[in-house]
């Protein structure tokens, strides 16, 4: 990569800086973020890294490995949205990090990743996090992860257009090696989770589909859970979010509801539990128990929330029929993307058997697999020497 580097932008004395920001999987607490609720993931060891290096003007040059132009915008005044689309995120990030007034420079940056993209495993997040971490770093600032995470998800928000939660973008800052992360999306707090790779590793299996009907539905369900809190706190004057909700409170609410707004809260309301209960499990290494609540959220996810597909349906049936997985799931947002698979070590590649055997038959598609453990968060590779 640092030929290509050398290819896209010359070769100078300047120092050269490198970071690194992983793509994630969440093992269990799906659309449970931007309810104040719980979320279980933990980074890949994929990801995407920006080499770098400082400009002495306020202009950023970003190339990448798999694009052909090579983008070019000030930090001088409001960073500019435009084309094109894949450089939204970086844009995003230096305009919150330009408010924040911790940009002096700009930078030479080339990005490349392994994180399959729109795979559901969060390449976007991962891109903005390394992006930021890149301009941190030639302008020798400081910013503690949690808030770069934020700034992130702002920058999704603001710059791409995608209202989503704050769990990719705080587990590709704050992820720790050999660990899943639990964090409580109300208040931040986040708690490390050992993860003993001797007795469990992770499928992830790509369907290779990906629905239009992604952002549309996502921002439906926001909505949606929003409805329900409206209504619900009519009754029930503390609630905040479908975090304060349980489902006895949820019941005595079932004919103030419509049906579908009805089953969107179930989802999250037992989601927040299965989460909870997920990371205890995890703890007492009772993995079949872990794996049923991954059966469990992945259900919910199809019958109640609405937001699987018949090819994330296919893999989780196929890989649920298969000794030594303990349990499937889809993971992500939705309508396509990966679902990730628990089991011993022997069943990881017995389960890529069975996909490669019976997904194509069942779904006219292939899929994509790879077996991971819990990575590194974002860190600085090779920063600026003194
Ligand atoms: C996407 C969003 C996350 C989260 C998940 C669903 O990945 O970016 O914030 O809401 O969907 O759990």
């Amino acid at each position: 990569m640092e030929k290509l580097f050398v290819d896209k932008f010359g070769d100078d004395s300047r120092p050269l800086i490198k970071v690194r920001a992983p793509g994630r999987v969440n093992l269990i607490g799906e659309h449970t973020d931007y309810n104040d609720g719980y979320v279980f993931p933990m980074a890949l060891t994929r990801n995407t890294t920006i080499l770098a290096k400082p400009r002495t003007d306020s202009t950023v040059r970003l190339a990448s490995s798999i694009e052909p132009q090579i983008v070019e915008f000030s930090i001088d005044t409001a960073v500019k949205k435009e084309a094109p689309k894949w450089s939204a995120y970086p844009r995003g990030v230096a305009e919150a990090l330009r408010q924040k007034k911790l940009l002096k420079i700009g930078m030479d940056a080339l990005v490349y990743t392994d994180v399959p993209l729109g795979g559901g495993l969060s390449s976007s997040a991962s891109f903005e996090v390394a992006s930021g971490l890149a301009l941190l770093t030639v302008n020798r600032a400081k910013m503690n992860l949690p808030d770069l995470a934020l700034a992130c998800q702002w920058a999704e928000h603001q710059y791409a257009g995608v209202p989503c939660g704050i769990m990719d973008q705080y587990i590709s800052a704050m992820g720790v090696k050999g660990h899943a992360m639990l964090l409580d999306c109300r208040d931040l707090t986040p708690r490390q989770i050992p993860l003993d790779n001797s007795q469990v590793e992770f499928l992830i299996v790509n369907s290779n589909v990906k629905h239009e009907l992604v952002q549309g539905e996502y921002t439906a369900r926001r909505n949606q859970c929003q409805r329900a809190v409206e209504l619900i706190s009519r009754s029930f004057p503390t609630v905040k979010a479908l975090r304060d909700v349980s489902m006895t409170m949820l019941e005595e609410c079932r004919l103030e509801l419509d049906p579908v707004v009805f089953r969107r809260a179930k989802h999250v309301i037992t989601e927040n539990q299965r989460t909870l209960e997920f990371a205890s499990a995890l703890e007492k290494k009772n993995w079949a128990h872990a794996g049923e609540l991954m059966y469990a959220s992945h259900n919910s996810l199809r019958d109640d929330y609405g937001v699987s597909c018949p090819e994330l349906d296919a893999l989780v049936d196929i890989c649920a029929a298969v000794p030594g997985i303990y349990g499937a799931r889809m993971t992500g947002g939705g309508f396509g993307g990966s679902i990730v698979a628990m089991g011993r070590h022997a069943a990881m590649a017995d389960a890529a058997v069975a996909i490669d055997n019976q997904y194509p038959q069942r779904t006219g598609l292939q899929a994509t697999h790879f077996v991971t453990t819990a990575g590194a968060g974002a860190h600085v590779v090779q920063g600026l020497a003194g």
